[in-house]
C-alpha cells in the first residue's frame, strides 16, 4: 500500500484493560526509530528475540533488527504468518530457539509481524520461563488495530482456532506506520471493516469521521492511517475496560463474527477475515431487524461504511444450511446454555447499543431468523 507522508505522526497512549496498562504508540519516518530506541532504551533488555513474519520484506527485518541491535544483542527468528502453522509445536521450536541463544529473564520477544505472528510471539513470550516481557511491532493494519488491543495470546489446535493460548500483555506496542507501505489493499479494506464493526456497536458517534476517512482505493494518508488506529484504541478500550478477559461487555467485538466465522471456514480462507465479518453484521443486523431492534436506517448505515470501505456486501456459491451448521459448532456456545433451533448471536438494538437478553450480550435466535438474515447476504437476491 502507498502512503503519503510529510505530516509527522505522533499518537502516544497508554492502554488500559483492567489493572494490566500498557504505552501504545503510533509514529512515521525515521523519527520513529530515535522514539523506539529510547523507549526499548528504557526497558533495559540484556536481549531482544525477534519473532519475524517470513512474509515481510527483507528490507523491513534487516531495518528493525538493526535499530534494535543498537540498543541491546538482537536475535532474528522466524515464523510463517499461515493458520496452518500457526501451533504448538511452532511455539515449541522457537522457545527452543529462544532458550539456545541464550535468552534469560531479561530478555524481550519481540513480534515483528500482523496479528497471526504477533500472536505466536506473544504465546512464546508468556510461556518462556513462565513468562517474560513482550513487545509488539505490528506490520498490518489489523494487527495495529485489533490485535494489538488485547492481551489474548493464542494458537490453533487441530480442531479449530485460537483454542490454545494465555493472557498475556506486552509492555509495549510501537505502530510504526511506515511498515504498512508493503501491504496488501486487500489486507487494509479487511483490517478496516474491524474497524466499521467498532464504530456500528461500540462508537457510533465516530460514524461520520469513518465515512469521511474510508475510501475504496485503500490509499489512505499516514493520518488517516493514524486516526483509524486511533479510534479502534477508544472502541476497545472502552469495552475492556472492565472486561480484559472479553467475557462480557467486550463480548460485543464478536458483532458479525457468528455468520462471519461460518463464512471464513466455508470459503476456505478466500474470503478475508474482516469481509466475512462484514458480510456477517449485515446478517446480523437483518436478524436484529427482525426481531424489532435495528431499523432500516441502521442497517442501511452498515450498508454504507462497507461499500465506502470497498467490501463485500453480498456473497454467491454458497448454502445456508452449510453455513448453519457451522454456526452450530460457533465457539461461543457455552456462554448460555444451548437451545435446539436457535442459534447464539450477539445483536444490536440501535447503533452502539447491544441487545441485552436475560442479562446476556448472547441471544438465542430462531433458525428460521436466522435463515433470513444470511439470505439477506445471498448475492443472488441482490
Ligand atoms: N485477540 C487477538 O489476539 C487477535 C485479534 C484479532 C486477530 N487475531 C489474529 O490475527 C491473525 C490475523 O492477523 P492479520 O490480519 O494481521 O494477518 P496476518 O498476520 O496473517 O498477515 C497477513 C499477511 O500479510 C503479510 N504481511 C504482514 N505484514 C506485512 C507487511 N508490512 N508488508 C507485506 N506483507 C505483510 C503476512 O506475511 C501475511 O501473509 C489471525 O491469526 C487472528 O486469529 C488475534
Ligand atoms: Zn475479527
Amino acid at each position: 500500500m502507498e502512503t503519503q507522508s510529510g505530516q509527522s505522526i505522533a499518537v502516544d497512549r497508554e492502554v488500559r484493560f483492567g489493572a494490566v496498562r500498557y504505552p501504545f504508540h503510533i509514529r512515521a519516518g525515521q523519527e520513529s526509530w530515535v522514539d523506539l530506541r529510547r523507549a526499548l532504551t528504557r526497558l533495559d533488555a540484556d536481549r531482544f528475540v525477534v519473532v519475524a513474519d517470513s512474509g515481510l520484506p527483507a528490507t523491513t527485518v534487516a531495518e528493525a533488527e538493526a535499530q534494535l541491535s543498537r540498543v541491546a544483542p538482537t536475535i532474528v527468528l522466524s515464523a510463517d504468518a499461515t493458520e496452518k502453522t500457526k501451533t504448538l509445536e511452532t511455539v515449541n521450536t522457537l522457545a527452543e530457539q529462544t532458550i539456545r541463544v541464550g535468552a534469560t529473564r531479561q530478555s524481550i520477544v519481540v513480534g515483528l509481524g500482523g496479528g497471526l505472528v504477533g500472536n505466536v510471539a506473544g504465546l512464546l513470550a508468556g510461556l518462556v520461563f513462565r513468562g517474560i516481557r513482550l513487545v509488539h511491532l505490528p506490520t498490518t493494519l489489523l494487527a495495529m488495530s485489533d490485535s494489538t488491543l488485547s492481551l489474548k495470546q493464542g494458537v490453533n489446535s487441530r480442531q479449530g482456532k485460537n483454542h490454545i493460548g494465555v493472557f498475556h500483555p506486552p509492555v509495549l506496542v510501537w505502530n510504526h506506520l511506515d511498515f504498512l507501505r508493503t501491504l496488501a489493499p486487500e489486507e487494509v479494506r479487511s483490517a478496516l471493516c474491524e474497524t466499521v464493526k467498532n464504530v456500528l456497536a461500540i462508537t457510533p458517534e465516530r460514524y461520520d469521521e469513518l465515512a469521511r476517512l474510508l475510501r475504496t482505493d485503500a490509499r489512505y494518508a499516514d493520518v488517516d492511517l493514524a486516526a483509524f488506529i486511533d479510534l479502534c484504541i477508544d472502541a476497545k478500550t472502552a469495552v475492556m475496560a472492565e472486561d480484559h478477559r472479553e467475557k462480557q461487555s467486550a463480548l460485543v467485538l464478536e458483532y458479525g463474527h457468528t455468520v462471519g466465522h461460518a463464512i471464513e471456514l466455508l470459503s476456505d480462507g478466500t474470503v478475508h477475515h474482516g469481509f466475512a465479518i462484514g458480510l456477517g453484521m449485515l446478517a446480523a443486523a437483518r436478524m436484529s431487524r427482525e426481531l424489532g431492534g435495528l431499523d432500516g436506517a441502521d442497517e442501511a448505515a452498515h450498508h454504507e461504511l462497507l461499500d465506502r470501505n470497498g467490501a463485500l456486501t453480498s456473497l454467491g456459491g454458497f448454502d445456508t444450511d452449510d453455513v448453519l451448521r457451522l454456526i452450530r459448532l460457533d465457539n461461543k456456545r457455552g456462554y448460555v446454555r444451548p437451545r435446539t433451533g436457535a442459534c447464539d448471536f450477539v445483536l444490536l438494538d440501535g447503533l452502539g447499543r447491544p441487545r441485552i437478553t436475560n442479562g446476556s450480550m448472547i441471544t438465542q435466535v430462531d433458525e428460521d431468523t436466522v435463515r433470513v438474515g444470511i439470505a439477506s447476504i445471498q448475492s443472488e437476491q441482490h
